[in-house]
């Protein structure tokens, strides 16, 4: 079969970032970072990175370099007919499912820059921006027609193919992403008052550092790195053979966490130049599309020029940031049922998309009209975040390591990652040492914590 590559080893590098950079690094990780201790929690999250998530990132490379194939030709390749088989068929499934929920939140990054750019945080009180989120998501319409918009550009860029689709998208937006982060961050840290945010957001509290504060940490790391399923799987089988597997990991995990730190010079300094509590703030959707836009109007001036720039800014960015995670995650799928069902691009991308449309809805209208739809207490939507982000993708970060570090035969391994002997591989023990037992381990501490938080949830 005809298979495209990356044209170029920066289009490869900039594809891959752009699958990790998403909403994780801006509304998750700078909150974690504060209120985890500061400065000591990037050090743990770094070391995360380093120990736990490279290894993998590296083996999920190396998996889909190796085969050239979709995620679970790959696995199916590799398996030799054992039943390794179905860890790619899973990961498939488990990005298709992700893409229904997180296409969802790429709408509402829409139609907040939207909002933004007609003014309309002007003159809102404070105690409303809960009351203009809860009534744009409970709005059986406008959610969904965002949403809709939201799969047409994922859609776009997915059926112009791997050279002309997604490497172009990737190297046109993230450098976009790259600007608007810089050049928001230096805004936000030339407030008044800014400082308290920085110091906030980077001076060590080793107090506040616990066993909890190692698992937030490792488990912000995975999904982060987009690992645990195929994306980085799928685009590693568009790498050429001189593509170096590790060095590429190294590039891509640390434009992934400088993006995450910047995130915490944008919204840190803002939040405390109101002097708002930064416990306070929340994480996820309520600081993004509650506080947040309180936040800028009260720190630019309400309604002023500069406010609708920044906020503007801001929403597009996360805009810009949620589509190329959401191509990553679409190309996973596409790539396997036109490979796997020998269909055209074109069509194995539409049936993925309206798949896409389908459950997307369920899980948009799942804060309206479907509210009272709830599984263990929870709505549709987080029936899909939830069974993903705690479930699916931990599993599949620990099954891949055990694959890899198992399964995998060593010399093919190392035959891999050095290029066939070009590239010296001084770590090699190590990371097998990490796939084998450390990321297990750590994946298993991560579920038993869960496991105690579903006893809370149960009582
Ligand atoms: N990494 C992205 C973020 O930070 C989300 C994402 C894209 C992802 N693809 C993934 C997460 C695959 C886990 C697995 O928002």
């Amino acid at each position: 079969m005809n298979r495209e590559n990356f044209g170029t080893r920066l289009g490869a590098i900039l594809a891959a970032a752009g699958s990790a950079v998403g909403l994780g690094n801006v509304w998750r990780f700078p909150i974690e970072t504060g209120q985890n201790g500061g400065a000591v929690f990037i050090i743990i999250y770094i070391l995360c990175i380093i120990f736990l998530g490279m290894p993998v990132m590296i083996s999920e490379f190396l998996i889909g370099r190796y085969t050239h194939s979709n995620t679970a030709g790959a696995y199916r390749i590799l398996s030799k007919g054992g039943q390794w088989h179905w860890l790619g068929k899973i990961g498939v499934y488990t990005g298709w499912f992700i893409l229904c929920y997180y296409a969802v939140v790429g709408g509402w990054t829409l139609h907040y820059t939207y909002l933004s750019l007609i003014n309309a945080f002007d003159d809102v009180k404070a105690a409303e921006f809960s009351n203009i989120f809860n009534d744009f998501v409970g709005n059986p319409w406008i959610p969904l027609l965002w949403f809709y918009l939201f799969m047409l550009f994922t859609h776009y860029v997915i059926t112009r193919g791997v050279q002309s689709g997604i490497e172009r998208a990737s190297k046109i937006l993230m450098p976009t992403l790259f600007i608007i982060v810089i050049f928001l961050a230096v805004s936000a840290v030339m407030l008044p008052g800014a400082s308290a945010g920085v110091e906030f957001l980077l001076s060590p509290d080793w107090s506040k550092v616990d066993s909890k504060t190692v698992i937030e940490a490792m488990g912000q790391a995975f999904f982060s790195l987009s690992l645990g399923m195929g994306c980085l799987c799928t685009y590693a089988s568009y790498f050429d053979e001189s593509t170096p597997l590790a060095k590429t990991a190294v590039h891509v995990s640390v434009i992934d966490t400088m993006i995450a730190i910047l995130a915490g010079f944008i919204i840190f300094p803002s939040v405390f130049n109101i002097g708002m509590n930064p416990n306070d703030v929340g994480v996820g959707a309520s600081l993004t599309f509650i506080s947040l836009p309180n936040v800028f109007q009260q720190a630019l001036g309400e309604g002023s020029l500069m406010s609708v720039i920044f906020s503007s800014l801001f929403y597009f960015l996360l805009f810009v940031a949620a589509l190329t995670s959401a191509i990553s995650l679409h190309e996973v799928a596409t790539a396997y049922v036109t490979e796997e069902f020998g269909m055209t691009r074109s069509k194995g991308a539409m049936l993925v998309t309206v798949v896409v449309l389908v459950f997307g809805s369920l899980c948009s209208l799942s804060f309206g009209p479907l509210s009272n739809i709830t599984i263990l207490n929870r709505n549709i939507f987080s029936v899909f975040d939830d069974l993903s982000g705690m479930i699916l993708l931990p599993l599949g970060v620990m099954f891949i390591s055990l694959f890899a570090g198992w399964r995998l035969d060593k010399e093919l391994y190392r035959e891999e990652i050095s290029n066939h002997g070009d590239l010296p591989t001084p770590y090699f023990r190590l990371l097998i040492f990490s796939l084998r037992f450390l990321i297990p381990i750590a994946i298993s501490l991560v579920f038993l914590d869960q496991l105690g938080l579903f006893k809370a949830i149960f009582k």
